[in-house]
């Protein structure tokens, strides 16, 4: 399903098939292509750490797609399921091995690397020392190698780079940031570390700080989660237990959008970028907007709230994004409001994953 809503968003073989640019809303994938080779560079040979998790093995499709299957190696620590992997190479890379990082991206002959490899903002809270090596120490790695082999390194950040001392609505891309989770700090830490990169030794760094991205594959352990898995209990059992107030305010992005600006941004000519980190961001819900827009479609979902420490992260990060600036140098634009991804998120989980659903208990890992 989301494979099929990816090639509408990007299919390098055809010549009807459009993306969105920079300076237009929809542009032919070809034209993108072309302005890349124009440029005399190579396909690139891209590798993506922790990509097992909720947002790599839907990036490796989509870049598949445009760069081809044998381009695009995935990689993660943990075991892929048969049908978790899409075509094209698949590797055990563990971030925190350096030299085994360095082997792969020099027999890969790797020209990008996408760091998704994370512990998240709920589980990082419960393993401190485990968040500091793989967040810290592994980004430490990555960066080292991408300096030392030339790589343009695209690391995603996070609304929970900010704290309780930032604006909360809006947030601005530049202001203070003094995040009170492990997560939060390692992401300021990598946003920091690519900027001296960067202006030190030319580094082309690379980073969006992604608001809650809301996908139908389970998420990965962090304070937005119960945006998706609402949709997977409330469609198998019409009732969903909240770890959130009702009225707690956070941005948010379908899974469409979080890879089109991924794939927007990674393309983007240098000189557009007046900076290497920037906010983007599609619409900003609470759990009670969320729940009566589903109810529109599932009037008998039954919802109660028991919030829990998640609701001490959410009640320090922004409640409105504002990413005017990646509008702005790179013309970022959304596609997904509220409505259209609740209407896009029953159909894929009604679809993909109600059928699949033998027990409850397969269901509660998404409580
Ligand atoms: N999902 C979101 O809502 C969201 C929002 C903002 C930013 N991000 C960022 O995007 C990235 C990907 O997020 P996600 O939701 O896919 O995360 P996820 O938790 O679903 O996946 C992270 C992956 O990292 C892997 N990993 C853990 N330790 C590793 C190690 N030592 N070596 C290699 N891999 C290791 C895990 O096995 C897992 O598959 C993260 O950096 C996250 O901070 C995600």
């Amino acid at each position: 399903m989301l494979g099929r809503r990816l090639l509408k968003i990007v299919n390098c073989n055809l010549n009807t098939n459009f993306y969105r640019d920079f300076s237009s809303e929809v542009v032919d994938i070809n034209k993108i292509h072309k302005r890349f080779c124009n440029k005399g560079l190579k396909t690139p040979r891209i590798l993506i750490t922790g990509g097992l998790g909720q947002l790599g093995t839907e990036c490796a499709k989509l870049l598949r797609k445009s760069y081809g299957e044998e381009n695009v190696i995935l990689s993660d620590i943990i075991k892929p399921t048969d049908n978790g992997l899409t075509n094209g190479p698949f590797i055990f890379a563990d971030i925190l091995d350096f030299k085994g990082l360095q082997k792969i991206i020099v027999n890969y002959r790797i020209d990008w690397l996408i760091h998704f490899s994370a512990l998240l903002s709920a589980v990082g809270e419960q393993n401190v020392p485990l968040a500091v090596r793989v967040n810290i120490e592994g980004m430490h790695n990555v960066i080292e190698l991408a300096r030392q082999y030339n790589l343009r390194i695209f690391v995603p950040s996070t609304i929970g780079a900010f704290g309780p001392d930032s604006p909360r609505n809006p947030t601005p891309n530049i202001t203070i940031q003094r995040p009170r989770t492990i997560y939060g700090v390692s992401k300021v830490h990598a946003e920091l570390l690519g900027e001296y990169y960067h202006h030190k030794f030319g580094l082309d760094f690379r980073c969006l700080r992604f608001p809650g991205v809301i996908s139908s594959d389970p998420p990965g352990g962090g304070t937005t989660d119960y945006a998706v898995a609402v949709f997977h209990e409330g469609l198998l059992r019409k009732r969903y237990k909240c770890y959130l107030e009702p009225h707690t305010r956070l941005p948010m992005m379908y899974i469409d959008d979080c890879l089109a600006a991924l794939f927007q941004f990674l393309n983007a000519p240098n000189e557009r970028l007046r900076r290497r980190v920037y906010n983007v961001t599609a619409m900003s819900f609470t759990p009670e907007e969320l729940f009566n827009e589903i109810k529109k479609h599932i009037p008998d979902l039954h919802v109660s709230y028991k919030p829990d420490s998640r609701q001490n992260i959410a009640n320090t990060w922004p409640q409105v994004f504002d990413d005017s600036e990646a509008r702005k140098d790179w013309n970022w634009t959304h596609e997904f409001n509220l409505e259209k991804m609740v209407i896009s998120m029953i159909q894929d989980v009604s679809e993909n994953f109600i059928p699949k659903y033998q027990h409850l208990s397969e269901v509660s890992s998404y409580v």
